[in-house]
């Protein structure tokens, strides 16, 4: 036992001693004593950053650089810095040395620019944020950091700027390609010209630029901000300008990085995945490109047109004039007429500052004195009060004054800055009368439209009524719709005479077996259970109407059957089954990544939002549940059993649960409580949905074990500023931090304990197909209630139990 104990550490030992030459510098420093060869590494003291020699991709070059330490594989795919990346060593026999003055060299060559003062005791340290130091040994001051060189990118606690006491600027600049770290093409750097901003570069051509800490859009820092307490800060005073964010103090590792194609990203690191996701990439459209509409012209990727001129402008190039999608620009309508004093300002709104680099910023002005210094000056084309500036001699208050023409003009659905352009008097009269005349234009259409309404709609609906007994033999119908009434032994046949095996589920009114018609056509055939008590007539009524709701997230109701006591509906067949087989069941995982989610998510909130607004009645599902959305073979969602709760539903399964139709675990707490039951209740079980899909949990209601409560969860988290620890890590790598975070956030808000808090699904709709739309904060969700109820089918779990299992896809045999 001894000695083989022995033999054990003696092995290990030995090992070590034979791997010494790749051993690692614990607690990243390095001593003049001590040189970092090629192939060893300096390793931070959490060993969240590493410092060594690497080669990028299939480069043979070696260079010295910093890379993430957490990532598996090839850590060299995320270099965060590199040392003289200019001159790089041909051969691997490279070593990094601390000289006895604090200087660094890399075989005898001195890395530049190094520190001017020399050190008597110097250590070179790599410290857990990936800054590389070098100091006396005995203080705790820099003499020299890496994070004052950025290569191509920007960690937490780095500045981007400038010291204004030593001109030390700090820019980006982008590498030569993926294996060349070479300085590129591309510099990000920061504008101190006019009121400071942030552009990017090609050469001497500006591509692109932004005002960072005032461009939500830019920088996603609002949401950031709220998830995850990072700050996102701008500085300015006499001694320094810099922009710079800080994530110490929370979990995320975040690197801001200018790629060799001059795109700005933001990628932040998932534990989950072990990935790196990007959640910025700017320029995301073609509106954020320099300039893109020229002079005076104003650009909104929301317009079919793009560019289009500031009012009392018109295009400088007349061919352009129908879609003025080029960059040569507006001029007046009418010239400006200064000497008269007879120009105004017209009010618009954008959404970032025109190009500022050529402004003139006046600190401590109110917004009145700002438009009087740019009335009096006839150069003045424009002008904006800008409120947050602090700007190099101190301040808040800022006025900007343009003196040339206004470039760079953004609009988006959500504008936050107000500009006043200059104005000949002509112009701006043209323009409220244009405005004026808009508006009536608008009533008079509306009125139009309110009386041909109340024409049409009696005639559409006698129209429709006479139409009721519409009854048609076959199925086939090519693509056009028609209800048909099948024959009890068409149907028999095609689900082998309701075999066992062709069961595809139990749904909420009963059993639905797969079918195939004799053509070939597959159906699902759902078989009513039996107690239902409704005449002939008003089932083919109710059938009738469900069959009119049509939409491509709505099965689709193809026929039906009556035979004595049996009642059949016949729907269109969904090969992908349904949705909660995906999330939680057999499937689990298959073809869900985020982007087909996101789709099922939208998909969802549409059908719905038919059910509730667009289709002429106004449908409430009642039971929309995981089970209940089905997949077609693109995986386009939609949404079955929508309809029946009104007619089919009540008798049968009110006796079962007492009060209510619905799941558990999907049922809006006033209706479980009081069996009040509203569109709002809809939308709860959307949000559930939405958090389910998400996270690819199910939302369970177990007394005994509140925390398998997703909804909880979700909230908690929300809270914690962890939110994206509720992703399904099947989700994979490609999805938008900030699309996920609104989703969540849009989930949490659908499922508020108030009714009336919760959104419309319209606005739901607005919320997910539009990323500019603001977001409320969620209050909690409403589940306090249900786990402090006595309501009876609560109380018992194995019945929840059930209650939440009981879908389509766990009884089938697929
Ligand atoms: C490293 O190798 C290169 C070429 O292989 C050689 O020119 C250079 O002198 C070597 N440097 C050191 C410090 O050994
Ligand atoms: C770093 O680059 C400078 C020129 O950019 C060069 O003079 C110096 O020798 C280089 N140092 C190393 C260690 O390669
Ligand atoms: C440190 O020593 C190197 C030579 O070993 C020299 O080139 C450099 O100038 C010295 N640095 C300072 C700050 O004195
Ligand atoms: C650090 O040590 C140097 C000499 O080794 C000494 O001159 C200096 O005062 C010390 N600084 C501090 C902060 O102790
Ligand atoms: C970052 O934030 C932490 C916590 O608020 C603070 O202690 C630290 O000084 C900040 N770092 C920088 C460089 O501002
Ligand atoms: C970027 O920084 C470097 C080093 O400070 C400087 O030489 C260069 O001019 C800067 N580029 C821009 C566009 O500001
Ligand atoms: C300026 O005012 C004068 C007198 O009011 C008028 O005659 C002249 O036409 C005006 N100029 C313009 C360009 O409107
Ligand atoms: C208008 O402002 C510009 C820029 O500050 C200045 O050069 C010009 O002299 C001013 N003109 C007048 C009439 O004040
Ligand atoms: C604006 O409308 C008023 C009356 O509606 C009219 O007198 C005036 O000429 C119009 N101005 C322009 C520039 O069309």
């Amino acid at each position: 036992m001894i000695i083989s104990k022995v033999m054990a550490q003696l092995l290990t030992g030995l090992v070590f001693l034979s791997d010494i030459s790749r051993y690692s510098i614990a607690a990243g420093t390095l001593s003049p004593i001590q040189p970092l060869r090629d192939g060893q590494t300096l390793v931070s003291a959490k060993e969240t950053f590493a410092l060594g020699f690497f080669s990028p991709g299939r480069s043979k070059n070696r260079y010295v650089g910093i890379w993430y330490n957490k990532q598996p594989g090839d850590q060299t795919t995320t270099v965060v810095w590199v040392a003289n990346r200019s001159s790089p060593l041909s051969s691997t026999n490279g070593s990094l040395e601390l000289n006895g003055n604090g200087t660094l060299t890399i075989n005898s060559m001195i890395f530049l620019p190094m520190p001017m003062v020399a050190l008597t005791n110097p250590v070179a340290q790599l410290l857990d944020d990936g800054n590389f130091v070098i100091r006396e040994a005995n203080s705790s001051e820099f003499a020299w950091q890496s994070f004052d060189y950025p290569t191509d990118t920007l960690l937490s606690g780095m500045k981007l700027g400038w010291d204004l006491r030593t001109g030390l600027n700090r820019n980006l600049t982008s590498w030569r390609s993926k294996e060349d770290p070479s300085p590129g093409s591309y510099v990000l750097s920061f504008d101190l010209e006019g009121l400071p901003q942030i552009t990017v570069w090609s050469g001497s051509t500006k591509k692109y630029r932004s005002r960072l800490w005032a461009d939500v859009k830019f920088d996603d820092r609002q949401d950031m901000r709220r998830r995850y307490g990072l700050r996102f800060s701008f500085h300015n005073n006499k001694d320094e300008v810099y922009y710079m964010y800080n994530t110490t103090g929370t979990e995320l590792v975040i690197r801001v990085i200018l790629d060799q194609s001059g795109m700005f990203k933001k990628f932040v690191w998932i534990e989950s995945t072990s990935m790196w996701n990007i959640f910025l990439n700017y320029p995301m459209n073609k509106c954020q490109e320099y300039s893109r509409c020229g002079p005076f012209g104003v650009c909104n990727i929301n317009d079919w047109a793009i560019c289009r001129c500031l009012q009392g402008f018109k295009p400088k190039s007349p061919q352009e004039r129908p879609l003025m999608d080029a960059s040569s620009g507006c001029d007046r309508l009418t010239a400006l007429d200064c000497k008269n004093r007879s120009d105004g300002f017209m009010t618009v709104t954008l959404a970032a500052l025109p190009e500022t680099s050529n402004a003139i910023v006046y600190t401590n002005i109110n917004q009145d004195e700002c438009r009087a210094r740019c009335f009096k000056n006839c150069s003045c084309t424009a002008y904006a009060a800008v409120n947050n500036i602090r700007n190099i001699n101190g301040g808040g208050l800022g006025c900007v004054i343009w003196v040339t023409e206004l470039i760079d003009l953004r609009m988006s659905p959500h504008p936050t800055e107000n500009v006043f352009v200059r104005l000949a008097a002509a112009d701006l009269a043209s323009i409220s009368n244009k405005s004026s005349k808009k508006s009536q234009t608008k009533s008079v259409v509306l009125i139009i439209i309110l009386s041909m309404a109340a024409l049409i709609i009696p005639l559409i609906y006698f129209y429709s009524w006479g139409k009721k007994k519409m009854i048609h033999k076959d199925i086939r119908g090519n693509g056009e719709f028609e209800l048909a009434q099948l024959q009890w032994s068409t149907l028999m046949v095609a689900t082998h005479n309701f075999a066992t095996t062709s069961i595809l589920g139990k749904g909420g009114f009963g059993l639905v077996y797969k079918g195939k018609l004799a053509e070939g056509h597959e159906i699902a055939v759902k078989r009513l259970s039996r107690k239902s008590t409704q005449g002939i007539d008003e089932f083919e009524n109710e059938v009738t109407f469900i069959a009119k709701l049509q939409h491509r997230n709505l099965v689709r109701l193809l026929g039906y059957c009556i035979k004595g006591d049996e009642k059949i509906l016949v729907y269109e067949y969904m090969p992908n089954g349904s949705l909660d087989a995906f999330l939680f069941g057999k499937e689990k995982g298959d073809h869900l990544d985020w982007q087909t989610r996101f789709h099922i998510i939208e998909g969802i909130a549409r059908g719905l939002l038919y059910l509730h607004q667009d289709s002429r009645l106004r449908i409430i599902h009642r039971d929309l549940k995981a089970s209940n959305i089905l997949l077609d073979i693109e995986m386009n969602p939609k949404i079955s059993d929508f309809g029946l709760a009104r007619n089919f539903g009540d008798c049968e399964t009110m006796i079962k649960t007492r009060k209510v139709v619905g799941t558990y675990g999907y049922m809006a707490p006033e209706y479980t409580l009081d069996g009040v039951f509203s569109m709002k209740s809809d939308v709860f079980s959307f949000g559930v949905l939405i958090l389910e899909i998400i996270s690819g949990q199910r939302n369970r209601i177990l007394l005994s074990n509140p925390h398998l409560y997703l909804l909880g969860k979700a909230w908690s988290l929300w809270n914690e500023g962890k939110v994206l620890d509720l992703l399904d890590p099947l989700i994979g790598n490609s999805f938008s931090v900030t699309r996920v975070m609104r989703c969540i956030n849009i989930g949490l808000l659908c499922v508020q304990e108030k009714p009336e808090d919760r959104p419309s699904i319209a606005s739901v709709v607005v919320m997910l197909s539009n990323d500019d739309a603001p977001l409320p904060e969620p209050k909690e969700p409403g589940f306090k209630a249900i786990f402090s109820t006595k309501h009876d089918a609560v109380s018992n779990q194995n019945d929840l139990h059930t209650f939440n299992d009981i879908t389509l896809t766990e009884q089938t045999g697929r």
